[in-house]
């Protein structure tokens, strides 16, 4: 399952970053931006952005950092890792080739993680999305804070609908267009409509260990940022 996950993130790297931009009217840099702001609260001075791909979130959370702070950059794809240097302007990431699940790192390292457009890709299964969550937990110090920014489901159910049939009608086309990734687009674009509504995923995020969870719906629904704390 991941080597075909894997394999469809090689395919689409070099245009992914102007699919998502065409395809969200370039929502999804502002949306980015929201949760890095929302991440510098967390302070801290070593961070974590898993699923990194081409690295956009760890550009938004460098911007709105402290200078101190040093940013780790996960991904288990070599081709989407090796857009993200060009973002750090002059501050270094850490990047690390590594699969979420199994972070090659010690608990209680992080003050912060982060996620972006990727937690749909670790959703196998709830059993597997909670493995990954608990995982995420388990490398945030006490006091810490997961961030989550993610595609969600709009409440109303005509917006819901219109949201569906978008992803329908131009995210597959139009994503198989640009990328030349039929299988790529297909895979993706299944995997918004079968995602949580914010409230169930804010459940999720209390069963894998989090105590206090904040919910921040954008465009309708149609996305969201979730911020979890880790308490002392
Ligand atoms: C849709 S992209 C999101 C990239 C970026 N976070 C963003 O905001 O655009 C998903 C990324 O997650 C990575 N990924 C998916 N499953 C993963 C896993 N199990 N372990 C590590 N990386 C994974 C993919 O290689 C890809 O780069």
């Amino acid at each position: 399952m991941n080597r075909g996950i894997q394999a469809i993130f090689s395919e689409v790297a070099e245009r992914y970053e102007l699919v998502n931009h065409i395809l969200t009217f370039g929502l999804d840099r502002s949306w980015r931006k929201q949760a890095a702001r929302l991440a510098a609260r967390a302070g801290g001075t070593l961070w974590l952005d898993v699923c990194s791909g081409t690295g956009e979130m760890a550009e938004s959370l460098r911007r709105y950092s402290d200078e101190r702070a040093r940013i780790v950059v996960v991904d288990f794809n070599a081709a989407m890792l090796a857009r993200v240097s060009d973002k750090s302007a002059g501050r270094d990431f850490l990047l690390t080739i590594a699969e979420a699940g199994r972070l090659p790192f010690a608990d209680r390292t992080f003050g912060l993680v982060t996620i972006s457009f990727a937690t749909r890709n670790i959703n196998a299964s709830t059993d597997a999305l909670l493995k990954h969550l608990r995982e995420f937990r388990r490398v945030l110090r006490p006091g810490g804070c997961f961030i989550n920014l993610e595609t969600s489901q709009p409440r109303h159910p005509v917006i819901k609908k219109l949201f569906h049939a978008y992803i329908k009608l131009a995210v597959r086309p139009v994503g198989t267009f640009l990328t030349g990734s039929r299988a790529g687009y297909a895979y993706l674009s299944s995997t918004i409509p079968r995602f949580y509504e914010a409230a169930d995923f804010s459940r999720l995020l209390r069963q894998a260990g989090f105590a206090r969870v904040d919910e921040n719906p954008l465009f309708f629904g149609a996305a969201a940022i979730h911020v979890a704390q880790y308490e002392k």
